[in-house]
Protein backbone atom coordinates (compact mmCIF):
# COMPACT_ATOMS: atom_id res chain seq x y z
CA UNK A 1 0.00 0.00 0.00
CA UNK A 2 1.12 3.43 -0.70
CA UNK A 3 2.43 5.31 2.26
CA UNK A 4 -0.05 8.15 3.35
CA UNK A 5 0.53 12.17 2.45
CA UNK A 6 1.54 12.79 6.44
CA UNK A 7 4.30 9.49 5.99
CA UNK A 8 5.46 10.73 2.81
CA UNK A 9 5.78 14.40 5.06
CA UNK A 10 7.69 12.60 7.53
CA UNK A 11 9.80 10.74 5.67
CA UNK A 12 11.17 13.39 3.68
CA UNK A 13 11.66 16.13 6.61
CA UNK A 14 14.13 13.55 7.99
CA UNK A 15 15.83 13.59 4.75
CA UNK A 16 19.53 15.34 5.07
CA UNK A 17 20.40 16.90 1.61
CA UNK A 18 23.14 18.67 1.92
CA UNK A 19 25.66 16.58 -0.42
CA UNK A 20 22.68 16.23 -3.05
CA UNK A 21 22.20 18.18 -6.18
CA UNK A 22 19.16 18.93 -7.80
CA UNK A 23 17.56 20.38 -10.79
CA UNK A 24 14.18 22.00 -11.46
CA UNK A 25 12.95 22.99 -14.76
CA UNK A 26 9.67 25.78 -13.98
CA UNK A 27 11.58 26.00 -10.63
CA UNK A 28 11.22 29.86 -10.71
CA UNK A 29 6.83 30.16 -10.15
CA UNK A 30 3.85 27.41 -8.78
CA UNK A 31 4.35 23.70 -8.11
CA UNK A 32 8.11 23.80 -8.64
CA UNK A 33 8.90 26.77 -7.23
CA UNK A 34 7.29 24.56 -3.64
CA UNK A 35 9.55 21.72 -4.70
CA UNK A 36 13.15 24.08 -5.23
CA UNK A 37 12.11 25.48 -1.56
CA UNK A 38 11.86 22.09 0.00
CA UNK A 39 14.55 20.62 -1.13
CA UNK A 40 16.85 23.46 -0.68
CA UNK A 41 15.21 23.64 3.18
CA UNK A 42 16.45 20.32 3.76
CA UNK A 43 20.16 21.10 2.40
CA UNK A 44 20.11 20.19 -1.35
CA UNK A 45 22.01 22.56 -3.70
CA UNK A 46 19.08 23.00 -6.60
CA UNK A 47 19.72 24.58 -9.76
CA UNK A 48 15.86 26.65 -10.86
CA UNK A 49 15.49 27.09 -14.58
CA UNK A 50 12.92 29.31 -15.64
CA UNK A 51 12.45 32.90 -17.25
CA UNK A 52 11.22 35.35 -14.58
CA UNK A 53 14.71 36.12 -12.61
CA UNK A 54 13.21 38.62 -9.85
CA UNK A 55 11.04 35.34 -9.00
CA UNK A 56 14.13 33.22 -8.73
CA UNK A 57 15.85 36.49 -6.52
CA UNK A 58 12.32 35.88 -4.24
CA UNK A 59 13.14 32.35 -3.90
CA UNK A 60 16.63 32.70 -3.19
CA UNK A 61 15.07 35.28 -0.29
CA UNK A 62 12.79 32.73 1.03
CA UNK A 63 15.05 29.81 1.26
CA UNK A 64 17.22 32.15 3.18
CA UNK A 65 14.45 32.70 5.65
CA UNK A 66 13.94 28.80 5.98
CA UNK A 67 17.72 28.32 7.28
CA UNK A 68 18.58 25.25 4.95
CA UNK A 69 19.67 22.45 7.00
CA UNK A 70 23.55 23.05 7.41
CA UNK A 71 23.43 26.44 6.42
CA UNK A 72 23.97 25.04 3.15
CA UNK A 73 20.91 24.43 0.88
CA UNK A 74 20.76 27.60 -1.84
CA UNK A 75 19.85 27.86 -5.24
CA UNK A 76 21.00 28.67 -8.51
CA UNK A 77 19.53 30.19 -11.35
CA UNK A 78 19.41 29.89 -15.41
CA UNK A 79 17.18 31.97 -17.09
CA UNK A 80 15.95 30.05 -19.74
CA UNK A 81 12.77 30.09 -22.59
CA UNK A 82 11.78 26.70 -23.53
CA UNK A 83 9.29 27.97 -26.45
CA UNK A 84 12.07 27.26 -28.98
CA UNK A 85 14.64 24.26 -29.27
CA UNK A 86 17.22 27.18 -29.43
CA UNK A 87 16.10 27.72 -25.96
CA UNK A 88 15.97 24.20 -24.81
CA UNK A 89 19.74 23.92 -26.17
CA UNK A 90 21.16 26.78 -24.46
CA UNK A 91 19.45 25.68 -20.79
CA UNK A 92 21.33 22.13 -21.29
CA UNK A 93 24.47 24.23 -22.21
CA UNK A 94 23.98 26.39 -19.04
CA UNK A 95 22.95 23.58 -16.88
CA UNK A 96 26.28 21.49 -18.26
CA UNK A 97 28.02 24.47 -17.16
CA UNK A 98 26.90 25.50 -13.69
CA UNK A 99 26.89 21.62 -12.60
CA UNK A 100 30.64 21.46 -13.92
CA UNK A 101 31.92 17.62 -12.99
CA UNK A 102 29.30 17.05 -10.22
CA UNK A 103 26.17 15.05 -11.24
CA UNK A 104 22.26 15.93 -10.66
CA UNK A 105 20.97 13.26 -7.97
CA UNK A 106 17.70 14.42 -9.42
CA UNK A 107 15.61 16.27 -12.19
CA UNK A 108 11.98 17.61 -11.75
CA UNK A 109 10.27 18.85 -14.62
CA UNK A 110 7.52 21.70 -13.69
CA UNK A 111 7.28 23.90 -16.82
CA UNK A 112 4.58 25.74 -18.51
CA UNK A 113 1.37 25.35 -16.32
CA UNK A 114 -2.35 24.98 -17.56
CA UNK A 115 -3.31 25.27 -21.19
CA UNK A 116 -5.13 28.36 -22.46
CA UNK A 117 -7.54 26.78 -25.67
CA UNK A 118 -5.22 29.22 -27.68
CA UNK A 119 -2.45 28.26 -30.37
CA UNK A 120 0.08 30.88 -30.14
CA UNK A 121 3.17 29.63 -32.53
CA UNK A 122 6.60 30.28 -31.28
CA UNK A 123 9.29 31.95 -34.05
CA UNK A 124 9.83 27.84 -34.46
CA UNK A 125 6.04 27.17 -35.88
CA UNK A 126 5.19 24.93 -33.36
CA UNK A 127 1.97 25.65 -30.70
CA UNK A 128 3.97 26.99 -27.36
CA UNK A 129 2.28 24.94 -24.90
CA UNK A 130 3.32 21.83 -27.08
CA UNK A 131 6.77 23.34 -27.22
CA UNK A 132 7.52 23.82 -23.66
CA UNK A 133 4.70 21.41 -21.85
CA UNK A 134 5.86 18.39 -24.19
CA UNK A 135 8.43 19.16 -26.14
CA UNK A 136 11.06 20.68 -24.17
CA UNK A 137 10.62 18.06 -21.42
CA UNK A 138 11.61 15.49 -24.36
CA UNK A 139 14.48 17.58 -25.10
CA UNK A 140 15.46 18.39 -21.77
CA UNK A 141 15.49 14.54 -20.50
CA UNK A 142 16.80 13.02 -23.90
CA UNK A 143 19.91 15.90 -23.01
CA UNK A 144 20.62 15.27 -20.19
CA UNK A 145 21.00 11.26 -20.46
CA UNK A 146 22.71 11.52 -23.22
CA UNK A 147 25.56 14.35 -21.67
CA UNK A 148 25.29 11.85 -18.16
CA UNK A 149 24.21 15.40 -16.96
CA UNK A 150 21.99 13.04 -13.92
CA UNK A 151 23.83 10.23 -11.97
CA UNK A 152 23.16 6.68 -13.35
CA UNK A 153 20.47 5.18 -10.66
CA UNK A 154 19.47 9.38 -10.29
CA UNK A 155 15.37 10.02 -10.59
CA UNK A 156 13.71 12.17 -13.20
CA UNK A 157 10.19 12.83 -12.16
CA UNK A 158 7.95 14.78 -14.64
CA UNK A 159 5.25 17.14 -12.62
CA UNK A 160 2.34 16.91 -15.12
CA UNK A 161 -1.41 15.20 -15.40
CA UNK A 162 -1.07 11.66 -16.62
CA UNK A 163 -3.71 8.80 -17.46
CA UNK A 164 -5.47 10.88 -20.71
CA UNK A 165 -6.49 9.30 -23.46
CA UNK A 166 -6.32 11.20 -26.79
CA UNK A 167 -6.11 9.95 -30.64
CA UNK A 168 -2.50 11.80 -31.52
CA UNK A 169 -2.04 12.70 -34.99
CA UNK A 170 1.51 12.88 -35.24
CA UNK A 171 1.44 14.95 -38.17
CA UNK A 172 -0.53 17.60 -36.26
CA UNK A 173 1.08 17.58 -33.00
CA UNK A 174 0.74 21.07 -32.81
CA UNK A 175 -2.80 20.76 -33.60
CA UNK A 176 -2.74 23.85 -36.15
CA UNK A 177 -4.96 21.88 -38.90
CA UNK A 178 -7.38 20.59 -35.94
CA UNK A 179 -7.88 24.54 -35.25
CA UNK A 180 -7.92 25.12 -38.90
CA UNK A 181 -10.95 22.57 -38.99
CA UNK A 182 -13.03 25.33 -36.54
CA UNK A 183 -12.62 23.87 -33.33
CA UNK A 184 -13.22 26.32 -30.44
CA UNK A 185 -11.56 28.00 -27.54
CA UNK A 186 -13.19 25.55 -25.49
CA UNK A 187 -12.52 22.31 -27.66
CA UNK A 188 -8.71 22.79 -28.17
CA UNK A 189 -8.69 23.46 -24.48
CA UNK A 190 -9.57 20.29 -23.68
CA UNK A 191 -7.82 18.87 -26.38
CA UNK A 192 -4.15 20.34 -25.03
CA UNK A 193 -5.16 18.81 -21.50
CA UNK A 194 -5.86 15.62 -23.15
CA UNK A 195 -2.82 15.53 -25.72
CA UNK A 196 0.12 16.85 -23.62
CA UNK A 197 -0.39 14.17 -20.66
CA UNK A 198 -1.01 11.52 -23.58
CA UNK A 199 2.25 12.63 -25.04
CA UNK A 200 4.33 12.61 -21.53
CA UNK A 201 2.89 9.18 -20.06
CA UNK A 202 4.33 7.77 -23.78
CA UNK A 203 7.51 9.33 -23.55
CA UNK A 204 8.59 8.86 -19.58
CA UNK A 205 7.24 5.19 -20.09
CA UNK A 206 9.86 4.60 -23.49
CA UNK A 207 12.90 6.41 -21.62
CA UNK A 208 11.87 3.86 -18.65
CA UNK A 209 12.62 1.34 -21.89
CA UNK A 210 15.68 2.74 -22.88
CA UNK A 211 17.34 3.90 -19.78
CA UNK A 212 16.75 1.50 -17.25
CA UNK A 213 19.48 2.47 -15.01
CA UNK A 214 17.41 5.80 -14.07
CA UNK A 215 14.18 6.45 -12.26
CA UNK A 216 11.60 7.87 -14.72
CA UNK A 217 8.54 8.63 -13.31
CA UNK A 218 5.40 11.09 -14.42
CA UNK A 219 3.67 12.41 -11.27
CA UNK A 220 -0.25 13.94 -11.52
CA UNK A 221 -0.23 17.03 -8.75
CA UNK A 222 -3.94 16.91 -8.41
CA UNK A 223 -5.05 20.91 -7.49
CA UNK A 224 -2.14 22.71 -6.33
CA UNK A 225 -2.66 26.63 -5.96
CA UNK A 226 0.22 28.92 -5.83
CA UNK A 227 0.32 32.74 -6.11
CA UNK A 228 1.01 32.72 -10.13
CA UNK A 229 -1.91 30.09 -10.78
CA UNK A 230 -2.95 31.14 -14.31
CA UNK A 231 -7.11 31.14 -13.93
CA UNK A 232 -7.71 33.88 -15.99
CA UNK A 233 -6.09 31.91 -19.62
CA UNK A 234 -8.80 29.06 -18.53
CA UNK A 235 -11.55 29.24 -20.88
CA UNK A 236 -14.98 29.75 -19.19
CA UNK A 237 -17.15 27.55 -17.90
CA UNK A 238 -13.78 25.83 -17.05
CA UNK A 239 -12.20 28.24 -15.00
CA UNK A 240 -15.43 28.81 -12.48
CA UNK A 241 -15.42 24.43 -12.00
CA UNK A 242 -12.13 24.95 -11.55
CA UNK A 243 -11.92 27.53 -8.97
CA UNK A 244 -14.48 25.64 -7.09
CA UNK A 245 -12.55 22.82 -7.49
CA UNK A 246 -9.72 24.43 -6.21
CA UNK A 247 -11.11 25.89 -3.41
CA UNK A 248 -12.80 22.60 -2.24
CA UNK A 249 -9.77 19.75 -2.01
CA UNK A 250 -6.65 22.34 -3.42
CA UNK A 251 -3.60 21.71 -1.61
CA UNK A 252 -0.53 24.37 -1.63
CA UNK A 253 2.29 24.04 -3.62
CA UNK A 254 4.54 23.86 -0.34
CA UNK A 255 1.76 21.01 0.93
CA UNK A 256 2.74 19.33 -2.49
CA UNK A 257 6.11 19.45 -2.67
CA UNK A 258 7.34 16.36 -0.70
CA UNK A 259 5.34 13.89 -2.94
CA UNK A 260 8.15 14.62 -5.79
CA UNK A 261 10.87 14.51 -3.29
CA UNK A 262 9.66 11.66 -2.15
CA UNK A 263 9.28 9.72 -5.29
CA UNK A 264 12.66 11.17 -6.32
CA UNK A 265 15.24 10.68 -3.08
CA UNK A 266 12.83 7.99 -1.37
CA UNK A 267 14.83 5.14 -0.32
CA UNK A 268 15.81 2.43 -3.04
CA UNK A 269 13.66 0.11 -1.66
CA UNK A 270 10.22 2.36 -1.58
CA UNK A 271 11.10 3.54 -4.98
CA UNK A 272 11.11 0.51 -6.37
CA UNK A 273 7.41 -0.04 -5.51
CA UNK A 274 6.46 2.94 -6.64
CA UNK A 275 4.33 3.03 -10.32
CA UNK A 276 6.21 5.28 -13.47
CA UNK A 277 2.70 6.73 -13.79
CA UNK A 278 1.06 7.66 -11.02
CA UNK A 279 -1.16 10.63 -9.02
CA UNK A 280 -0.21 12.12 -5.70
CA UNK A 281 -1.31 9.47 -3.54
CA UNK A 282 1.27 7.51 -5.70
CA UNK A 283 -1.24 5.22 -6.93
CA UNK A 284 -0.76 4.16 -10.71
CA UNK A 285 -2.50 5.84 -13.44
CA UNK A 286 -4.72 4.10 -15.90
CA UNK A 287 -2.44 4.52 -19.20
CA UNK A 288 -4.00 4.93 -22.74
CA UNK A 289 -3.06 3.07 -25.97
CA UNK A 290 -0.21 5.65 -26.72
CA UNK A 291 1.57 4.95 -23.61
CA UNK A 292 0.76 0.97 -23.43
CA UNK A 293 1.71 0.03 -27.18
CA UNK A 294 5.63 0.02 -27.36
CA UNK A 295 4.85 0.72 -31.78
CA UNK A 296 2.74 3.51 -30.96
CA UNK A 297 5.23 4.92 -28.57
CA UNK A 298 8.15 4.33 -31.16
CA UNK A 299 6.12 6.47 -33.46
CA UNK A 300 5.19 9.49 -31.03
CA UNK A 301 9.36 9.03 -30.37
CA UNK A 302 10.36 9.94 -33.52
CA UNK A 303 8.10 12.39 -34.45
CA UNK A 304 9.24 14.05 -31.61
CA UNK A 305 12.89 13.64 -32.46
CA UNK A 306 11.92 14.52 -36.10
CA UNK A 307 10.66 17.91 -34.45
CA UNK A 308 13.95 18.53 -32.77
CA UNK A 309 16.38 17.60 -35.38
CA UNK A 310 14.29 19.59 -37.76
CA UNK A 311 14.05 22.69 -35.49
CA UNK A 312 18.05 22.85 -34.81
CA UNK A 313 19.16 19.85 -32.99
CA UNK A 314 20.93 17.28 -34.26
CA UNK A 315 20.68 13.61 -32.54
N1 LIG B 1 -1.25 23.62 -10.40
C1 LIG B 1 -2.09 22.62 -10.62
O1 LIG B 1 -3.13 22.48 -9.95
C2 LIG B 1 -1.81 21.60 -11.68
C3 LIG B 1 -2.75 20.58 -11.90
C4 LIG B 1 -2.47 19.62 -12.86
C5 LIG B 1 -1.28 19.66 -13.57
N2 LIG B 1 -0.41 20.66 -13.34
C6 LIG B 1 0.85 20.66 -14.12
O2 LIG B 1 1.96 20.86 -13.26
C7 LIG B 1 2.97 21.61 -13.96
C8 LIG B 1 3.32 22.86 -13.16
O3 LIG B 1 2.14 23.64 -13.02
P1 LIG B 1 2.11 25.01 -12.21
O4 LIG B 1 0.72 25.20 -11.75
O5 LIG B 1 3.23 25.04 -11.23
O6 LIG B 1 2.43 26.06 -13.38
P2 LIG B 1 2.98 27.58 -13.27
O7 LIG B 1 2.68 28.18 -11.96
O8 LIG B 1 2.46 28.29 -14.47
O9 LIG B 1 4.58 27.41 -13.35
C9 LIG B 1 5.15 27.11 -14.53
C10 LIG B 1 6.66 27.22 -14.43
O10 LIG B 1 7.13 27.00 -15.76
C11 LIG B 1 7.95 28.07 -16.16
N3 LIG B 1 7.75 28.38 -17.57
C12 LIG B 1 6.59 28.67 -18.20
N4 LIG B 1 6.84 28.94 -19.49
C13 LIG B 1 8.18 28.82 -19.67
C14 LIG B 1 9.05 29.01 -20.77
N5 LIG B 1 8.61 29.38 -21.97
N6 LIG B 1 10.36 28.78 -20.59
C15 LIG B 1 10.85 28.42 -19.37
N7 LIG B 1 10.08 28.25 -18.28
C16 LIG B 1 8.75 28.46 -18.43
C17 LIG B 1 7.50 29.26 -15.32
O11 LIG B 1 8.61 30.14 -15.27
P3 LIG B 1 8.46 31.74 -15.15
O12 LIG B 1 7.39 31.98 -14.13
O13 LIG B 1 9.83 32.14 -14.72
O14 LIG B 1 8.08 32.23 -16.49
C18 LIG B 1 7.16 28.59 -13.99
O15 LIG B 1 8.32 28.46 -13.21
C19 LIG B 1 2.41 21.91 -15.34
O16 LIG B 1 2.83 20.92 -16.22
C20 LIG B 1 0.91 21.81 -15.12
O17 LIG B 1 0.22 21.48 -16.31
C21 LIG B 1 -0.62 21.64 -12.42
Amino acid sequence: MPPSQLEITKYVDSLDLSASIGAVVGGTNGIGAGVARKLASLGCRVIVLGRDESSAERLGREIKVLKPRGDVGHIEFIQCDLRTVEGMNCAVRDLRAVIGKTRLDCLFLSQQGMPTGKIELTSDGIDSIFAVQTLSRFFLIRQVISEALVKPSGSIVSISNSGERFDLSLDDLSMIKRQSQGRGKLSLFVDQAKRDPTIIDSMIMEFRDRYPEYGFYNLMPGMVYHPTFQYHAIPIPIRWIHRMLMWMIGISADQFAPCPIYVALGDTTRRSDLPTTMNKRLNATTLGPWSMDPRLRLQLWDALDRHCSRLGQAD
